[in-house]
């Protein structure tokens, strides 16, 4: 960590020469934390910024920035699969990642110490769940700063961890991330607590809560609104607070009633036979500053809110809430939280009806024009246990404009084995002429058109070798 701090301070160093930055971020929760976080420690030290959101970094991308000529650019949450390519350009470029790096990058020393490449994967920490995006930023905001005035943005940084899922390892934010948290409780600005890890305990009807749960999937639960209902009957809990005359969310039930609950429900699952039950009960993570029971309360919520605006083309207004603006950008977004929700459970259904196909070492589905391109990564982590078959990573495919989108998934328990996803992906990618990357539990491609066949055969080959 201390030599990761050493070069946040050199990224920093070449920053604070300037008067104005170009940053690029990508568009999910993450990357939006990681924008925000960037732009307020630039902004504090009276650097001008300008922000645009990309899905993903290529070639056109690089070309349209350098005919721009925008002087010094910082990346964020993204470029780090192609750190070498991108210094090849004609302008100053400081790249904040986590993903993989890509391999055999000669540069890497260089490139550390000229300070303009700041990745966990260059100094042992993992990037896939000990330090996101959002919290690279954060120790550059930090490096930014006199003192500790930039700690104050450690609540978004752990929003981003939580977009990007680094605390399912474990039920809980470790590493780096923890670190950041703990800066943040330090400050009262984030609390974290064991509780019930189900989405949706700030802002569902307790009932709700668990028929929307997919991870972990409930069986007789999930999708069953009677079953929950008949669920908490069955406890003596009340679904309503009469007095009040509306629906009890999980933050309005007193902690007796809450144990009963999670009791029930581990033995419900146990009695059905789910796997992991102890993935049930977790750390939570709340933001002291915002108001009880709306989205922004809880760090899952909140992730789940920014990538309602970014994967629809509305990045902007979540980089707005993730700076502060509870006005205009928060009505907004929530209007788009309900698309996206309908988005989702109609792609699960979509998954659900057309089936997934098993090869040796991977399975997939194809959704052609159904699901969105920048949602079908998030279906296939939702169909991931569900409808599934277990013991395999999903793989899935949309068309996008330029050819066919690419998003896989895979579990902890195969990334021991061996499997890296990001590995696999870059390399069958880049055999058909397309390109990628990610990290070892989660990554992504674009690939031409017309090439899933001969895709399909040499990801199922790599993932193969990987786990074998
Ligand atoms: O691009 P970025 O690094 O921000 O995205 C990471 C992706 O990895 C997220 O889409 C997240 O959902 C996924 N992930 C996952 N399972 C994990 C960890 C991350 O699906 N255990
Ligand atoms: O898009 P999706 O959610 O499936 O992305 C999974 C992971 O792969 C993310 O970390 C994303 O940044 C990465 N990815 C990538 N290059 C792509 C597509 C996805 O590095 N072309
Ligand atoms: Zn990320």
């Amino acid at each position: 960590m201390k030599r990761m701090k050493g070069a946040a301070e050199r990224c920093a160093d070449r920053i604070k020469e300037e008067r104005k930055v170009h940053l690029v971020s990508h568009i999910d929760a993450d990357g939006l934390a990681s924008a925000a976080i960037t732009v307020k420690a630039l902004e504090r030290a009276g650097i001008g910024v300008e922000v645009e959101f990309v899905k993903q970094l290529d070639a056109s991308v690089l070309e349209r920035l350098e005919r721009k000529d925008p002087g010094v650019v910082i990346f964020t949450d993204l470029g780090s699969s192609m750190a070498e390519e991108i210094m090849s350009y004609r302008f100053t470029s400081v790249i904040l990642d986590h993903h993989l790096p890509s391999p055999g990058d000669g540069n890497e020393r260089e490139l550390l110490d000229s300070g303009l490449h700041l990745n966990p994967h260059l100094f042992g920490i993992n990037g896939s769940y000990e330090l996101s995006g959002s919290g690279v930023a954060y120790i550059f905001a930090q490096a930014m700063a006199e003192g500790d005035e930039n700690n104050d943005l450690a609540d978004i940084a752990v929003v981003g961890a939580v977009g990007d899922l680094q605390d399912k390892k474990h039920g809980k934010l470790v590493g780096v991330n923890r670190q950041i948290l703990e800066e943040g409780a330090e400050l009262g600005i984030i609390s974290y607590e064991k509780d019930l890890r189900i989405f949706g305990r700030q802002t569902r009807p307790i009932y709700k809560m668990l028929q929307y749960s997919t991870d972990p999937y409930l069986p007789g639960l999930s999708g069953d609104e009677k079953g929950c209902i008949e669920f908490f009957f069955n406890l003596g809990v009340n679904l309503k607070d009469e007095s009040k005359m509306r629906w009890r969310r999980w933050i309005d039930l007193p902690r007796e009633e809450k144990q009963r609950v999670v009791s029930g429900l581990i033995e419900h699952c146990i009695h059905h036979g789910v796997e992991g039950v102890d993935r049930l009960v977790g750390e939570v993570y709340t933001l002291e500053r915002e108001e009880p029971g709306s989205e922004l309360r809880d760090a899952t919520e909140f992730s789940t809110l920014l990538n309602s605006t970014a994967r629809y083309e509305e990045a902007q207004i979540g980089l707005r809430i993730a700076m502060g603006d509870r006005g205009e950008a928060y009505r907004r977004a929530r209007e788009l939280l309900r698309e996206h929700r309908r988005n989702l459970s109609a792609g699960v259904n979509f998954v659900k009806e057309n089936g997934i196909k098993v090869l040796n070492n991977i399975q997939y589905f194809y959704a052609g024009d159904q699901i969105k391109e920048t949602i079908v990564g998030i279906i296939a982590g939702m169909s991931a246990g569900t409808i599934s078959k277990e013991g395999l990573p999903i793989v899935a495919f949309a068309k996008c404009e330029e050819g066919l989108k690419v998003s896989a998934r895979a579990t902890h328990a195969l990334v021991k084995r061996g499997l890296n996803l990001a590995r696999a992906i870059t390399t069958s990618a880049s055999r058909v002429g397309g390109s990628g990357g990610g990290h070892d539990i989660a990554a992504g491609a674009v690939i031409p058109e017309g090439s899933m066949e001969t895709f399909l055969a040499l990801l199922d080959e790599e993932i193969g070798k990987q786990i074998r």
